[in-house]
C-alpha cells in the first residue's frame, strides 16, 4: 500500500575535490564537517558530490496538511537561509512539490532537491517505463526546475525491482539529466534487496529509535557500498506527543513500540522537554549517529521547527555512545520480530 494513502489523513578537502564536480549542484555543496550559518554539522552524501546539512526538510507534512503557501514560503526560506540544504518531496505528497517549486524555485541553486515516483499510476502500472518517464517530467514541472538532484523509486516491493523495468526507466531518466542521482525509498527486505543492486546512489528508510531494523539490515551493506542514506521518519513522527493511542494509523505502529519499549527520554517531563536531552532531541541525535546516515529529513507544517530542532543539535552534540547502546540494548531485548522498518 502506497504512502499516500496510509496517509491520506491529511538536508574536507575530499569534498572539496568533489565540488569540483559539482557541475550543475552549484551552491549547495560545502566541504564535509564544515558547518551551516546555524552551525550543524555537513556530511558527505555517499559516492556522490553532496555535502548535506545533516538535517534536512521532510515534504509531506506541508502537502497532506495542506500547508498554506505563505506558511511554505517563510518555512523553506527562512531554513534555507539558516543553512537546511536538503529538500525531500515526493510525486504523491498532494500538493508538496508544487509548493515548493513555487516557494523556492527562484533559489534553487541554494539546496539539494530530491523528489520520488512511483505512485503516478496505481498498483503495477505506477512502476513502468512510460508511467516513470510521466511523472518525472510532471514533477520537474511542478518543481519549476529542469533537473533534480535526486530520484528515489517510491517503496515498490523486490519483485517489482527484480524485473527491472523501473530502475532501468530511472537510469534512463540520470542519462537525460532530468536527475543527478537515483535511489530506493523503501524499507525491509525491499530496501536490502535494493541496496544490494548496486543500481542505486541512495537509499532513503526510515531510522529511529523505534525503528531500528535497518540498523544491522540495510545501513551496514549501504555504508559499505558508499551509498548516500537519508533518514525518513527520523524522529518516529514525535509519536510521545500523544496522551492516549492515536487514531491515524500511521503512528500507531509507533505508539504501540513506545508502549513496551517505554524509554524514558519519551515518557512525563523529559517527553514535554524542548532541551537536547528531551524527546526529540534524543530521537534525532540517536539518527544521526547510525551508520552510513547522511541526513535525517523532519517533516513539518511549523516555520520556526527546522531553526528549533537545529538548534537541538548544536546545542546537544553528538549522543554519548552509552546512550547510544542503552537505546539499542532495550530494543534488542524488547523487539518483536514483526517489528520490521515501517514505510
Ligand atoms: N516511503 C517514503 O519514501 C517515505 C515515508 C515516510 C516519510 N518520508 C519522508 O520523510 C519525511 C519525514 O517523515 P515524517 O514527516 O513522516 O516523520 P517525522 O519527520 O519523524 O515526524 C514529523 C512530525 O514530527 C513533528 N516534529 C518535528 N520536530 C518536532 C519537535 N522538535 N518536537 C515535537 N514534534 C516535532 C512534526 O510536527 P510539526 O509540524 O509540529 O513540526 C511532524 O508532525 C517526510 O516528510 C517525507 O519527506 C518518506
Amino acid at each position: 500500500m502506497g504512502e499516500h494513502t496510509r496517509r491520506s489523513f491529511l538536508a574536507t578537502t575530499a569534498a572539496f575535490a568533489a565540488m569540483a564536480t559539482v557541475g550543475r549542484a552549484g551552491q549547495a555543496g560545502q566541504p564535509a564537517g564544515a558547518t551551516s550559518a546555524t552551525g550543524l554539522e555537513k556530511r558527505k552524501f555517499g559516492a556522490t558530490d553532496m555535502v548535506v546539512t545533516v538535517l534536512g526538510f521532510g515534504g509531506a507534512e506541508i502537502g497532506f496538511r495542506q500547508t498554506d503557501q505563505a506558511t511554505v514560503e517563510k518555512l523553506l526560506n527562512s531554513s534555507l537561509d539558516a543553512g537546511l540544504n536538503v529538500v525531500d518531496t515526493a510525486e504523491c505528497y498532494a500538493g508538496s512539490e508544487e509548493a515548493i517549486g513555487k516557494a523556492v524555485a527562484h533559489r534553487r541553486k541554494d539546496y539539494y532537491l530530491f523528489t520520488k515516483v512511483g505512485h503516478m499510476e496505481r498498483g503495477e502500472a505506477g512502476w513502468t517505463a512510460a508511467s516513470i518517464e510521466k511523472s518525472i517530467n510532471r514533477s520537474l514541472e511542478r518543481l519549476k526546475t529542469d533537473y533534480v538532484d535526486l530520484i528515489h523509486l517510491h517503496s515498490c516491493d523486490k519483485a517489482t525491482l527484480e524485473k527491472g523495468e523501473c530502475i532501468d526507466a530511472l537510469e534512463k531518466a540520470k542519462k537525460a539529466g532530468k536527475t543527478r542521482y537515483i535511489g530506493y525509498s523503501g524499507d525491509t527486505v525491499h530496501a536490502l534487496y535494493a541496496v544490494e543492486t548496486g543500481r542505486f546512489d541512495s537509499l532513503q528508510t526510515s531510522v529511529s529509535f523505534l525503528d531500528q531494523e535497518c540498523i544491522e539490515l540495510t545501513l551496514p551493506k549501504a555504508k559499505a557500498r558508499n551509498m548516500g542514506v537519508v533518514a525518513k521518519r527520523p524522529i518516529a513522527n514525535a509519536v510521545w506527543r500523544f496522551d492516549a493511542k492515536p487514531e491515524d494509523g500511521y503512528v500507531v505502529e509507533y505508539w504501540n513500540r513506545l508502549q513496551k519499549l517505554g524509554y524514558d527520554f519519551a515518557k512525563g517531563d523529559s517527553a514535554k522537554s524542548s532541551g537536547p536531552d528531551g524527546a526529540a532531541g534524543t530521537a534525532l541525535r540517536f539518527t544521526l549517529a547510525q551508520p552510513g546516515v547522511c541526513v535525517a529529513i523532519v517533516g513539518t507544517t511549523n516555520p520556526d521547527r527546522w531553526k528549533q530542532n537545529a538548534e537541538l543539535l548544536r546545542a546537544g552534540g553528538p549522543l554519548p555512545a552509552e546512550k547510544i547502546e542503552a537505546i539499542r540494548a532495550k530494543w534488542k531485548e524488547a523487539a518483536e520480530p514483526g517489528w520490521v522498518g515501517q514505510v
